[in-house]
């Protein structure tokens, strides 16, 4: 896909991967909509793309409040007239025990990561089947692909992305609509500090497996010529989760004796 003049709706794009995107995206002659909850943050993106009200609207909001989703897609598809890509990146992860962990927080993992980008794009996924074209973007991970501790609901969440949208992709092929999963391992961003733990409040530092992680930038440059070509799923890791994400399609009991050995945070 040519991006120049398409509409890209990136959710998360105050921050880490979603930032990334949107430098990415405007680079290559794009039409941005910027949305988070911090409606201060999507404007500094905006101010350091050097982008104006001609090639990117800000649009804040909170992908936990479902009900007010359908409305906030309709402002987007309203801003510059329709929507190409939807990259649902917006996103929060978890460091705890799930015996521990309250069930609100594991709710809330599944609102923001799971039902907010569900939402999302059964609101946008109308207008792109009426122009017979369009792009949905999930960023999902490797916790999408296999489970490890102290990400029981991240890893609830990504799985049901990945089915979730597996399903949409069936539904698309006949109007032309793509799906791509990106299924991402530790990128150095603001995840960890992020991160929830047993009681929902906030992890506050980088993990090590982050602090010597790839950048948002890198993982962007690296996916970029799938993504153009709307590859269906794509991968992005250090050999580490590469070979794990192989070992769990051939012998899902050799990783989990690896995964028990393994730091994981
Ligand atoms: N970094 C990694 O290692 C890694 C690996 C695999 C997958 N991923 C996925 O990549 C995506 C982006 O994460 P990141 O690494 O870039 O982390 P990040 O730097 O913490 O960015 C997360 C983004 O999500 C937004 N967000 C969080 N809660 C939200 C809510 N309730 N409503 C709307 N927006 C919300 C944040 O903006 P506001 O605070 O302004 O709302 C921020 O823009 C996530 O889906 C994550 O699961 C990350």
């Amino acid at each position: 896909m040519d991006y120049k003049n398409k509409t890209i709706w990136i959710t998360g794009a105050s921050s880490g991967i979603g930032e990334a995107f949107a430098k990415k995206f405007f680079k290559e002659g794009a039409k941005l909509i910027l949305s988070s909850r911090r409606k201060e943050e999507l404007e500094r993106v905006k101010e350091d793309l050097g982008a104006d009200e001609s090639n990117c609207f800000i649009l804040p909001l909170d992908l936990a409040d479902s009900d007010s989703l359908q409305r906030k897609a309709k402002e987007a598809l309203a801003a510059f007239g329709k929507i190409d890509v939807l990259v649902n990146n917006g996103g929060i992860s978890q460091r705890s025990l799930f015996a521990e962990t309250d069930m609100k927080t594991i709710r809330r993992l599944m609102e923001v990561n799971f039902f907010g980008s569900a939402e999302l794009t059964r609101a946008v996924l109308p207008s792109m089947m009426e122009q017979k074209s369009g792009h949905i973007i999930v960023i999902s991970s490797v916790a999408g692909k296999f489970g490890t501790k102290f990400r029981s609901g991240y890893a609830a969440s990504k799985h049901a992305l990945q089915g979730l949208f597996d399903c949409i992709r069936q539904e698309m092929y006949e109007y032309n609509v793509g799906v791509t999963m990106v299924c991402p391992g530790p990128i150095k961003t603001n995840i960890t500090q992020n991160s929830l733990t047993a009681d929902g409040t906030n992890f506050g530092k980088m993990g090590d497996l982050h602090k010597s992680a790839m950048d948002a930038d890198e993982m962007v440059t690296r996916i970029w010529s799938d993504l153009k070509k709307q590859k269906e799923e794509i991968y992005v890791s250090s050999p580490k989760e590469k070979l794990a994400l192989l070992v769990k399609r051939i012998s899902p009991r050799l990783l989990n004796i690896i995964l028990k050995n393994s730091k994981v945070t």
